[in-house]
């Protein structure tokens, strides 16, 4: 026994490698709007068609968003149900909000673990920790606990929990399943990110433009993977390694994003500046993450970035003269799905690695070694994970 009682030999094993992506799984639910019809449809269900100028505002902010579609739980036929969500600020609205996302949150994350876990190929009962992180929904027990029932995993599964972190959680669910996997010998981890926007859906105001902007690039989706160290050759099949992570809460950057959650759902806050913010601050992170790597070209990563919006995209290639090719990736998700907050990432890293095989190239990253993951939100706080894409072994089936 040692000094403090506990028998030593009880201590935790650590993994001998680094932690690794070793399956993903993405889903949305089936109602698409297309951005060119959607102020229309937007200004008509929220009874603000008289509101001429202001939906011609919204009409540009649209336009410039450079999205194409984006899927949402909430359709038509549910709003006229329910218009305490399509007035600005219903103080009745949170009930409506939490019945939906309590019940629908887990259930659209489960769609995206069944794809993940289906291709990882190994036993369920084999998932030793699960991280479910979910901006909207809180509840007691949580979403973690709902997903566990849900794909008959494991009680003795050990759960981490992360509501209300925003748009820069999917590096925040890497950072901590590298922590998990890597720590635990054999762990195997569960990543599932689920997001509806109906916790923040509502009318237009005439003097809360950050509202439209919002209103106009929020998204439903969900994404999962399963993390662990030491894949088993032959049965395991990993894309890439997750070599290291940051954390950063930038500069001068107080309330740039917040979101509130009162009676009236979830209200966000977004300052005109976040591009230049995030653009005037990236290539210090970058150099803090490549620096041991003795990396500092940034045309040589490929790049996986939160698409929170198309001039966050723009700042970030400008400032760090980068090519268009390597935000394509980034862009096409922000185009095909919208600012689906934690989840975009993992879509990016998908879409990436599926690409990759299509292409025949030699790694899931494009055909490059390196990497980074950039996860940006509330604060501002910026994620950054440094990737290193394995060589591929595979086809993925694109119906994953
Ligand atoms: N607040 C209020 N108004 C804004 C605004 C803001 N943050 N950003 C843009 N606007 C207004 C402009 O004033 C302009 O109004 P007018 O047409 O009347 O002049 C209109 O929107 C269009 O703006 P621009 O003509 O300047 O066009 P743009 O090239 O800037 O494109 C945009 C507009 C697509 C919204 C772009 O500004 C953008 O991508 N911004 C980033 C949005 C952002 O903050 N994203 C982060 C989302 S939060 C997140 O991802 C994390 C999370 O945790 C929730």
């Amino acid at each position: 026994m040692g000094s403090n009682g506990f028998a030593t030999d009880q201590k935790v094993k650590k993994a001998v490698g680094l932690a690794k992506v070793l399956a993903l799984g993405t889903a949305n639910p089936p109602n698409v709007v297309y951005q060119d019809t959607f102020p229309d449809y937007y200004f008509r269900i929220t009874n603000n068609e008289h509101k001429v100028e202001l939906k011609q505002k919204f009409k540009r902010i649209c336009e410039k968003s450079m999205i194409k579609k984006r899927h949402f739980f909430l359709n038509e036929e549910m709003l006229k149900e329910k218009p305490n969500l399509c007035s600005f600020m219903d103080h009745s609205s949170l009930n409506t909000r939490q019945d939906i996302m309590v019940e629908e949150v887990p259930k659209l994350g489960e769609k995206a673990a069944i794809k993940a876990l289906d291709e990882w190929g190994r036993p369920r009962s084999n998932i030793t920790h699960l991280i479910f992180c979910t901006t909207g929904g809180v509840d007691l027990p949580g979403a973690d606990y709902q997903i566990i029932k849900l794909l008959g995993l494991s009680p003795y599964t050990k759960r981490v929990m992360l509501y209300s972190q925003g748009c820069f959680a999917g590096g925040t669910v890497l950072r901590i399943a590298k922590d998990l996997a890597e720590n635990n010998e054999n762990a195997r981890v569960l990543i599932v990110c689920s997001e509806i926007a109906a916790i923040s859906f509502r009318g237009a105001d005439d003097v809360h433009i950050d509202n439209l902007v919002g209103q106009a690039m929020f998204a439903d989706g969900s994404a999962a993977a399963v993390i662990g160290a030491d894949a088993i050759p032959g049965v395991e099949n990993p894309y890439f390694e997750l070599v290291s992570t940051d954390q950063l809460i930038l500069p001068d950057s107080d309330g740039a994003i917040e979101g509130h959650l009162r009676e009236v759902g979830l209200t966000f806050h977004l300052h005109n500046q976040v591009p230049n913010m995030i653009g005037n601050n990236i290539e210090k992170s970058l150099v803090k993450a490549f620096e041991p790597l003795g990396i500092w070209d940034w045309n040589s990563l490929f790049w996986i970035a939160h698409p929170g919006g198309r001039a966050i995209l723009d700042r970030i290639e400008e400032k760090l003269e980068l090519k268009p090719e390597k935000l394509r990736a980034t862009r096409n998700v922000l185009s095909e799905y919208g600012n689906m907050s934690s989840v975009c990432v993992f879509f990016i890293m998908d879409e990436m690695r599926k690409r990759s095989v299509a292409e025949e190239k030699r790694t899931a990253g494009e055909g490059l070694e390196w990497g980074v993951l950039y996860g940006f939100g509330p604060g501002l706080t910026v994620e950054t994970v440094v990737l290193h894409a394995l060589p591929l072994h595979g086809v993925v089936s694109n119906e994953n």
